[in-house]
């Protein structure tokens, strides 16, 4: 923190002079640590200011303010932008927060013009005005992050559209897929994941500006005006809810945990995949690191590291939440811890796509590796039972009861399903004929699920064009 104390000397009648008019004496050494935010709410400075613009030009729209004051307000504004932007703006926890901060240095550079600015405010619509156009922004900016990690899913999809690989259910051989269709997998996700963020978006684009403390206010503001000017919908409905909403940032947080657990599955299968006994991938030198000890390792610290941040995001969710809960109406200080955690989530959320990113974008694939996994643990059992549906009408409970001793033979004989002797399979099923057994093999397998949705390469190719009409779209 860059303390200042120089407020008093530069001008300010007293570092604590703002609002204390009232109050004998200075506060308690205390009150200024636990109550100051300015350390982390000075993010908020281009969202406070481009609020307190809107709230200028439409006091003097309604002719609430002088025209000549509002010029001089903007001015000003505008010199403060400057030089919190250049890093030359001091700031001092006596000033609380980034509010009276720019409030404190407008009146120090205009005069008492600057003190008409909060005509018709309160902090507490502003901090409820400025952190939704800061959530609004994050929103945006993750979703741009999101699509530039679908469209690498895209492209390394469509590389592997026809790679063979095994798909598991309980971590166990399953059926064979593409890896072309696993990557598709968390296309989808993240589609969603943007979806959310543009469903909370919407519902967080009202106007608080003009809500006063809590119950409205007496001087004709015209909420409509600045609703336009920010790119807000239209104003809140009521001014109570409107100063102790934060459901727009609990939203946030809830659609960026839930991507951060999308995030972090991915990474899971990147480690699990580049492992020495799974080979299917492996990380280049860049996104790699090494150990102190032992000379052969590679490990893949950036997934590992999106698998543990998830824990941050789902911490920051879950405190807002706590903050919240037993909160009477309307604001309370409790709810200015409100910015770190989204302020935390956001970054680390956003660390975490970029990560995920360059990872899907730079590893090698194996593709001989994988497509001889997928071969193992008979993943082409259900291909067996499928075909003696199919070709032998049976219904699919014998089929599987069928398919099933075929397997207890091959692990009996610690053999592949489709190296089982025909006279063998067909002592268990005699209308097996050799034509069931082309269906064993892995290609086969995957290219046969042309059901919609499904992994055969040719559908995927498909999927893939959807996907990407779908993107361009949005
Ligand atoms: N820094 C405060 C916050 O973030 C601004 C609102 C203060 N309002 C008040 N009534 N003290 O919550």
């Amino acid at each position: 923190m860059n303390d200042d104390s120089t407020g008093a000397s530069r001008g300010r009648q007293s570092p604590h002079g703002l609002l204390r008019d009232r109050f004998a004496g200075e506060p308690h050494s205390v009150m200024e640590r636990i109550s100051a935010s300015v350390d982390f709410d000075r993010r908020l400075y281009a969202h406070d200011i481009e609020a307190s613009r809107a709230h200028c030009n439409m006091l003097v729209a309604q002719q609430i303010i002088p025209e000549a004051d509002g010029y001089e307000i903007l001015n000003g504004l505008d010199q403060i932008e400057e030089e919190i932007a250049s890093g030359t703006f001091s700031f001092s926890a006596a000033l609380e927060d980034i509010h009276m901060h720019i409030e404190a240095r407008l009146t120090e550079l205009i005069g008492d013009a600057g003190g008409r600015l909060h005509t018709a405010r309160s902090r507490n619509d502003q901090v409820a005005a400025d952190f939704r156009l800061w959530v609004r922004d994050a929103i945006d900016e993750t979703g741009v992050a999101l699509k530039s990690l679908q469209e690498t899913l895209l492209t390394r999809a469509e590389e592997h559209a026809a790679a063979i690989m095994p798909g598991f259910t309980h971590l166990q051989s399953a059926q064979p897929v593409t890896l072309g269709h696993h990557l598709l997998a968390y296309f989808e996700m993240f589609d969603r994941d943007r979806s959310r963020l543009t469903d909370c978006r919407r519902r967080l684009n009202r106007n608080p500006l003009g809500s006063g403390a809590l119950a409205g206010t007496s001087i004709p503001v015209d909420r409509d005006m600045t609703a336009e000017a920010l790119g807000f919908d239209g104003p809140t409905a009521n001014s109570m809810d409107a100063v102790s909403d934060r459901d727009f940032a609990v939203e946030f947080l809830g659609c960026l945990s839930l991507c951060a657990v999308h995030l972090s599955r991915l990474a899971e299968e990147i480690v699990l995949w580049s492992t020495a006994q799974f080979g299917f991938i492996s990380l280049p030198d860049t996104l790699a690191t090494g150990s102190s000890m032992m000379p052969q390792k590679r490990n893949p610290d950036a997934a590992e590291l999106v698998r543990g941040k998830v824990g941050r995001v789902i911490g920051a969710l879950n405190a807002l939440l706590i903050v919240l809960k037993g909160l009477p109406l309307t604001y309370a200080k409790d709810m200015q811890e409100d910015k770190e955690p989204v302020f935390d989530a956001t970054d680390s959320v956003s660390l975490c796509i970029a990560a995920v990113t360059a990872m899907i974008a730079d590893m090698t694939v194996h593709g001989a590796a994988m497509e001889d996994a997928a071969g193992r643990g008979h993943a082409t059992a259900t291909d067996l039972a499928d075909w003696l549906v199919k070709e032998l009408s049976m219904p699919f409970r014998q089929a599987h009861r069928v398919t099933a001793q075929i397997v207890r033979i091959a692990d009996s004989k610690d053999v592949a399903l489709e190296d089982v002797p025909l006279a063998e399979m067909q002592g268990i099923e005699p209308g097996i004929t050799a034509d069931a057994i082309t269906v064993l093999g892995v290609e086969n397998s995957v290219s046969s699920r042309t059901s919609y949705g499904g992994t055969a390469p040719e559908r995927v190719r498909q999927a893939i064009d959807e996907a990407r009409q779908r993107l361009g779209g949005t």
